[in-house]
């Protein structure tokens, strides 16, 4: 696939059919993302790929920690959004939940919505991005985003979609209690990963980007 179409083509898909992806397809598109710049070479990622029991596992004890009320702890700190990046965040929320036909009343429907991206979007893999907790943070989280971008892109050659998502690490206990990511490695994100079901209204959405000239600065040009 031409790198531009693919780029543009490239969308979140938050439904997905139920079709496992076979591991040979994970492992080339893999194969293909280790190519990804880092720096110093120093190649930061530890790739954790789960499917069947274990993602269920996963997704069970997610939803689990949700209904006893367990408040979301993952494992880098974040904080809330701000201004222009706040209105942002709403814009999509407003505009995925247009597409489900989640009104701003129905608390049922949005508690369901959150916990689909705890269940990974009931994707049938996902892969987990971790990193040694010794490495420079900044850098290594920069590596880590542009190994993300090259696994998604990788997909679609497969025909494959993918959500970028946060959920479903949130409970890193949980993660960790199905696979072997040590207490030592930092988990930082994950991707859902599966055969977009087209019929999902989500799925639908377009997303909108800032205009070039509001987030471009040229210096030294004619
Ligand atoms: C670091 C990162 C975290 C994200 N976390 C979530 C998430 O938790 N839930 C979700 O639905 N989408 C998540 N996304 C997807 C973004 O919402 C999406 O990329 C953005 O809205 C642009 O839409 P597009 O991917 O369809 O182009 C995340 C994306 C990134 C890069």
């Amino acid at each position: 696939m031409d790198i531009v179409k693919a780029i543009h083509s490239r969308k979140s898909i938050r439904g997905f059919k139920p079709d496992p992806v076979p591991k040979e397809v994970l492992r080339e598109i893999l194969d293909i993302a280790r190519r990804t710049p880092s720096a110093l070479n120093t190649q930061p990622w530890n790739i954790t790929v789960v499917t069947g029991e274990v993602l269920d596992n996963i997704r069970k004890g997610n939803i689990e920690m949700l209904v006893a009320g367990a408040e979301p702890n993952p494992d880098f700190p974040s904080k809330p959004y701000e201004g222009i990046y706040r209105q942002r965040q709403v814009d999509l929320a407003i505009q995925i939940f247009k597409l489900m036909g989640i009104t701003r009343e129905d608390k049922a429907k949005r508690a369901e919505w959150r916990e689909r991206g705890f269940r990974f979007f009931d994707a049938p893999a996902a892969i987990i991005l971790s990193m040694d907790r010794s490495v420079d943070k900044l850098l290594s989280h920069l590596d880590i985003g542009a190994i993300v971008q090259t696994i998604c892109l990788a997909a679609l050659n497969y025909g494959l979609g993918t959500c970028i998502e946060v959920p479903g690490i949130m409970f890193p206990e949980v993660v960790r209690q199905y696979t072997p990511i040590p207490e030592s490695n930092e988990i930082l994100i994950s991707i859902a990963i599966g055969y977009p079901d087209w019929d999902f209204p989500a799925n639908k959405l377009e997303t909108e980007r800032e205009p070039l000239e509001n987030l471009v600065t040229w210096c030294g040009f004619a």
